[in-house]
């Protein structure tokens, strides 16, 4: 299939084997994730969407990136292990079977910020140019970084790593964004010709800049904002390229109708969706496959992971959602912990303090209050009162609770599953319902009530003890100064 990168037809070889070892966890960073998205996922996804096919350099911990590369591209991508790791240079030739366009597209796995538009800006000027090698460069001042400087003195260009750089690496603000379009019969002809260096015992990439432009074959640059080009190398540069593709998403979002009330402190990743008209507050949490309807909120400090919700839901502030699939017109929390692939049904309302787990709550249905319901089938229009607890598990096994249809469960009650309260029953208060309650019935089982008389007197007095009454002294009188202080001031 032809590729989208303008007229050229391409071929990527993205380079996935380095050993990450600025990161110091023992792990690849290309399976370090950004916005929920393993890095080297980003770079392969816009190769993915120019059609471009891509060869991946793989090595250290290779079944990992593997892995993670197939189970979201499947077989377009094909493999190339590097056995050692010794540099740019010999990663791209440990690819060179693998050649088959006369242009190559070469780019570090590292990159998660690149786009679309940068790749085919390069495959552009190089046809217009119809230069041997075409790379982007960007600028960035700060002397600490390690990229690459690009030097030009009259024709001559080349790349010199900033540990090699000799002199004043603020005044060279031109860096190599690694990435880079070379005609494969130059590749052919001089890749052999990288040398190793000594310092890093490494062969580079880069050194073929100046290999091309000694032999008088046209070089040239593409200028690319800093940041779509960074390089991710630890965990300081993973959290500034994560800021700004998160920052990216938000304002994706926000163009589409939806407010932040506190953007900054939001974790949202790369594939969540927002409805028009929804509200997402401070410090909230959307994570992986999760979805938001229109019109809906929520609140402060929530967390949702893998929750798909309808439309004009309201999650309160500070609840756990995971696993879970709310409908439309919902009322969840504040404090509510939804989970197990429960499902809430239109109109329903989970209160606080109530844990939903392995559950269907039905249209209209409603548990309020401190309530725990694990695998329980709540129909429609049922009222759970505060502090009902399903007894699922008896130590070895889960059982069921189904309420059917209008039924309406006492506060304190405790269902021991498996138990069904049947079509508009109602369960007094405080009672534990070992076995099912028929439609329409009354399902009572609590000890019967008894008062003795003026007996509370006789105890207190057995005890020589007396009813507690608040002192003068009280936080009631202190609050009264504080805000007659306040008052004052205005
Ligand atoms: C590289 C460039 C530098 C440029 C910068 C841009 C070289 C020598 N330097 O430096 O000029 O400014 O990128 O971000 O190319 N890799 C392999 N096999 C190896 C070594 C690395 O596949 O043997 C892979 C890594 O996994 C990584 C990419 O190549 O994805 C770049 O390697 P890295 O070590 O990050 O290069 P930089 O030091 O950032
Ligand atoms: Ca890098």
């Amino acid at each position: 299939m032809a590729s989208h990168a303008g007229d050229l037809d391409l071929q990527a070889v993205v380079l996935a084997a380095g050993k990450s070892s600025r990161f110091k966890t023992g792990r690849t960073k290309l399976v370090e994730k950004i916005c929920g998205r393993e890095m080297v996922l980003y770079p392969t996804g816009v190769l993915a969407s120019l059609n471009v096919p891509v060869v991946m350099v793989v090595g250290f911990q290779h079944d990992a990136v593997e892995e993670t590369v197939q189970e979201n591209f499947g077989d377009t991508v094909t493999f190339v292990h590097q056995k050692e790791q010794l540099g740019t240079g010999h990663a791209i030739e440990c690819t060179q079977d693998a050649w088959n366009t006369e242009n190559i597209l070469i780019l570090n796995g590292d990159m998660p910020l690149i786009t679309k538009d940068i790749i085919q800006k390069l495959a552009r000027k190089h046809t217009e140019a119809d230069a041997t090698v075409t790379f982007a460069t960007a600028h960035h001042c700060d002397p600490e970084a390690l990229y690459g400087r690009v030097i030009q003195a009259d024709d001559d260009i080349q790349i010199v790593e900033a540990k090699d750089f000799e002199g004043d690496l603020s005044e060279n603000c031109c860096v190599n964004a690694g990435v880079y379009i070379i005609k494969r019969s130059f590749l052919n002809e001089y890749i052999s010709q990288l040398r190793q260096h000594a310092s890093t015992k490494e062969w580079y990439i880069t050194d073929l800049i100046q290999l091309a432009s000694k032999n008088k074959l046209k070089v040239q640059t593409v200028p690319v904002p800093f940041d779509r080009i960074r390089g991710v190398n630890d965990f300081k540069e993973l959290w500034a390229a994560e800021q700004i593709k998160k920052s990216e998403i938000i304002q994706y979002w926000m163009s589409n109708g939806v407010r932040f009330s506190i953007a900054h402190n939001v974790q949202i990743d790369w594939n969540v969706t927002i409805g028009a008209g929804s509200f997402i507050g401070s410090g909230v949490q959307l994570l992986r496959n999760t979805t938001i309807g229109k019109d809906c909120v929520v609140g402060a400090f929530s967390f949702l992971r893998n929750v798909s919700i309808g439309n004009r839901t309201k999650v309160h502030t500070h609840s756990v959602v995971a696993k879970a699939e709310i409908g439309n017109d919902c009322n969840v929390g504040p404090f509510a912990f939804v989970h197990g692939n429960s499902v809430i049904k239109d109109n329903a309302t989970i209160g606080s303090f109530v844990e939903i787990n392995r559950s269907e709550v039905g249209k209209f249905s409603k548990a309020k209050h401190l309530s725990y319901l694990g695998d329980t089938t709540v129909e429609e229009h049922a009222n759970i009162g505060a502090g009902v607890v399903a007894c699922n598990y008896d130590g070895a096994n889960k059982h069921k609770t189904r309420i059917k249809d209008g039924a309406f469960i006492g506060g304190n009650n405790t269902l021991v599953a498996p138990v069904t309260v049947g079509k508009k029953a109602i369960t007094a208060a405080g009672s534990t319902i070992t076995h099912d309650v028929p439609n329409n019935a009354l399902g009572i089982a609590r000890e019967h009530q008894v008062n003795k008389e003026e007996y509370a007197e006789k105890i207190r007095k057995k005890n020589n003890t007396q009813v507690n009454r608040p002192s003068e002294d009280s936080s009631f009188a202190h609050s009264g100064i504080i805000a007659k202080q306040y008052t004052e001031k205005q």
